[in-house]
């Protein structure tokens, strides 16, 4: 099998890309990633001269064309995946998110390639603490410009399946963990900052919930899905670990041997979303799916052990990731606990 990855050097995407010369060795792969802040090609370093490295845009529609009539599916990971920059800046969002997926999808109906779509939890807004988790009949109520331009992206994919024809399958998954994420992103941030000597920040009292699932699961239910999924249809993902994110940040200070509350309250999330979680049942019956990480502290240890490792792969980022919260506003605050 051909495949091109988009947004193959991003976290995900890279991970994804290196499961896939690891566990399927028959499939050439090509990346597609325009190297945006949040795309490293050292992600792929570990299989360097293994995978054929575009560095381009997916708006691109002639580039996108001319790789799209080469391959046999496409993967698509590649957008513009921060809530917070979504608060800061939207243009990239509706730019990436929903006219790169439009070009993606115009190829892949020309060249009748298969396409799966990967996307978030996030296109169903959020729950309440005892409402029954998200699953592939949930309306789309999305609450940021980040959710609604994945939600938009969705539904051009359904659009264009049941239009056109496309052979397309789409994933909805819930928060991701593990090596080469962004150090923007709420685990790598706090760990970084750890490694650093300063301490982890909480969003307001931190009683938002997330449902944490290890990359490399998230990556073998893609795999699960382009090989044996039903074309049409849509696959939540998750793992069963719903956490509020104080437990998380006490956790990783647990995991340094630091006092677990050793963390600051900072500014909340305008219109930040309280819980998501996800029943994954379907992708469970039908294709036979299952999480290999059932403990999140094991996870969560061995990313920890990542980052101490490849301070250079992140360190370059730091500073510029912090500066964006410090101009965004984020300041020390008490909250009403
Ligand atoms: P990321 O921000 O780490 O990586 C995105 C990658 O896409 C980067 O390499 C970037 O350079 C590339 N990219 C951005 N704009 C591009 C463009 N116009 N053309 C080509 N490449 C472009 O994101 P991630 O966390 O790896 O997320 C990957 C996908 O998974 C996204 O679609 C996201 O919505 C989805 N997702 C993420 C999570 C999560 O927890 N991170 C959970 C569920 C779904
Ligand atoms: P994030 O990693 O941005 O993922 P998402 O917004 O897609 O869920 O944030 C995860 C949770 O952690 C979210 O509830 C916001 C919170 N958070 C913090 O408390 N502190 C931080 O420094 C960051 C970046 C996020």
């Amino acid at each position: 099998m051909r495949l091109l990855v988009t947004g193959g050097a991003g976290f995900i995407g890279a991970n994804f890309v290196q499961q896939t010369v690891l566990e399927h060795p028959d499939v050439t792969v090509t990346v597609l990633d325009a190297l945006t802040y949040a795309g490293n090609r050292a992600s792929l370093d570990p299989v360097a001269g293994r995978v054929n490295f575009v560095h381009g845009d997916i708006a691109d529609l002639d580039l996108v064309d001319e790789l799209v009539s080469g391959v046999d599916a496409v993967v698509h990971f590649a957008a513009e995946s921060h809530n917070d920059n979504s608060l800061a800046d939207p243009w990239p969002f509706v730019q990436t998110n929903i006219v790169g997926t439009f070009s993606l999808l115009q190829a892949v109906r020309r060249h009748e390639v298969r396409f799966h779509h990967v996307s978030t939890d996030e296109v169903y807004g959020d729950l309440e603490p005892d409402d029954a988790a998200f699953d592939e009949t949930t309306a789309y109520n999305p609450s940021s410009p980040y959710s609604a331009t994945k939600a938009s992206s969705d539904l051009l994919v359904r659009a264009w399946t049941r239009s056109f024809g496309v052979r397309a399958t789409i994933s909805n998954c819930s928060n991701n963990y593990g090596p080469y994420q962004h150090v923007e992103k709420f685990i790598p941030r706090q760990i970084t900052n750890l490694i650093g000597g300063v301490r982890p920040r909480l969003y307001g009292a931190g009683h938002q919930v997330r449902d944490w699932i290890h990359v490399d699961d998230h990556n073998r239910a893609v795999w699960a899905i382009l090989e044996r999924g039903r074309i049409g249809q849509t696959y939540l993902i998750g793992a069963d670990g719903e956490l509020d994110n104080k437990s998380v940040v006490r956790m990783i200070l647990e995991a340094f041997d630091l006092d677990p509350d050793g963390f600051d309250h900072v500014t909340d999330r305008a219109g930040h979303d309280q819980r998501y979680a996800i029943d994954a049942t379907l992708l469970r019956t039908e294709l036979g799916w299952t999480p290999r990480y059932r403990d999140f502290r094991t996870g969560l240890a061995a990313t920890i052990q990542w980052y101490r490792d490849n301070e250079p792969w992140w360190r370059p980022y730091k500073a510029s990731a912090e500066r964006a919260y410090a101009a965004a506003g984020e300041t020390e605050i008490n909250p009403v606990l």
